[in-house]
């Protein structure tokens, strides 16, 4: 049974994230309880996370895959909101393909029957730009367009984005859902992902080492500062249920760059920083993946506008990282 140590308001709206430990999670879960209250966003992983993250409010030791675990602490709570964050990511998911597709659909299909039988309003699920495939095209990809992805976890999540426009369509289940680009933070690591680079480099410019980037110099992906993409999903969250056009996914873009191009932002501060590019089994990865993206449908729909490009990500994450 889960323990409430806090001064949990069944008055309030009552939110619970799953995988609230990961990249996503930790700064998601200190975001909404910024907006909501602390004790108001229940935070839940298979193991504990940060000490801001778990001094801040509840937590629950919690596997997403178990449905009965997952219904007992949702009964508890009375939560009324679930964010998804538990995954396996792309890099990981190449190792471990079952155990990927067990983790990243059961959690869903959890998650979504929960919802189909009421006993939860609303859904946050991410999806990814790894729904697309080689035969994508390339540039300003567009929200409806040939998605044959050749990855583990591309094809997971493109799977759960078919399964949650199903459960909107059938059940009336709502559900609400991004595709993030490569995700830059300085709070937590990433872990598993084929764009972890791009957060890997910055930790390794402010400790004085040189970085051997996975992707070659020239490999152009998608990418968002993480202030964005929590911005992003709290406003998804937000917006009347009518105002959204897809229920499968949005397409959400902030900015696109190379290993190359990271490294020349990040020696504009660093002139000594050193970067050499050995790549290995995660490039054919990012090459079955977009270059850019078109995300208009998501500014028409809620409103979305980046505020973070390549430049002033730079400047955070070297002055955050360096303090
Ligand atoms: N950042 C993720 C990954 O690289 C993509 O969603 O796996």
């Amino acid at each position: 049974m889960p323990s409430n140590p806090f001064n949990f308001d069944l008055m309030q709206k009552s939110i619970l994230i799953l995988g609230a430990c990961g990249q996503i999670g930790t700064e998601l879960t200190l975001a909404l309880r910024e907006k909501y209250g602390n004790d108001q966003v229940v935070a839940s992983d298979i193991r504990e996370g940060s000490k801001n993250l778990m001094d801040s409010g509840p937590f629950e030791l919690l596997d997403a895959t178990n449905y009965d675990a997952m219904e007992d602490v949702i009964m508890y709570y009375e939560i009324e909101e679930v964010y998804l964050m538990a995954a396996m990511l792309s890099a990981t998911a190449e190792k471990f393909p079952m155990r990927a597709w067990n983790l990243n659909m059961n959690s869903l299909f959890n998650v979504l029957n929960l919802a189909k039988e009421g006993k939860i309003n609303k859904v946050f699920w991410p999806s990814s730009i790894a729904v697309f495939g080689p035969n994508t095209p390339l540039e300003n990809t567009p929200q409806s367009t040939i998605m044959e992805p050749s990855t583990v976890y591309g094809i997971s999540k493109q799977s759960g984005e078919r399964w949650c426009s199903y459960y909107f369509r059938k059940y009336g289940v709502d559900v609400r859902s991004v595709r993030y680009p490569g995700l830059i933070s300085w709070k937590t690591l990433p872990g598993g992902g084929t764009t972890d680079y791009a957060v890997e480099i910055y930790h390794k410019a402010v400790s004085g080492e040189a970085y051997t980037s996975f992707l070659k110099s020239d490999t152009k992906l998608p990418m968002m500062f993480m202030d964005d993409a929590i911005r992003a999903t709290v406003d998804i969250m937000e917006i009347e249920s009518d105002k959204l056009t897809v229920r499968s996914s949005y397409n959400l873009a902030a900015m696109s760059f190379t290993p190359a191009e990271i490294t020349a932002s990040i020696q504009a501060y660093i002139p000594e920083f050193k970067v050499d590019f050995k790549p290995d089994f995660r490039q054919d990865i990012a090459d079955s993946w977009p270059n850019s993206i078109d995300d208009s449908q998501a500014t028409v729909d809620w409103g979305w506008q980046p505020q973070f490009d390549l430049e002033r990500t730079t400047e955070e994450m070297l002055r955050n990282l360096g303090k």
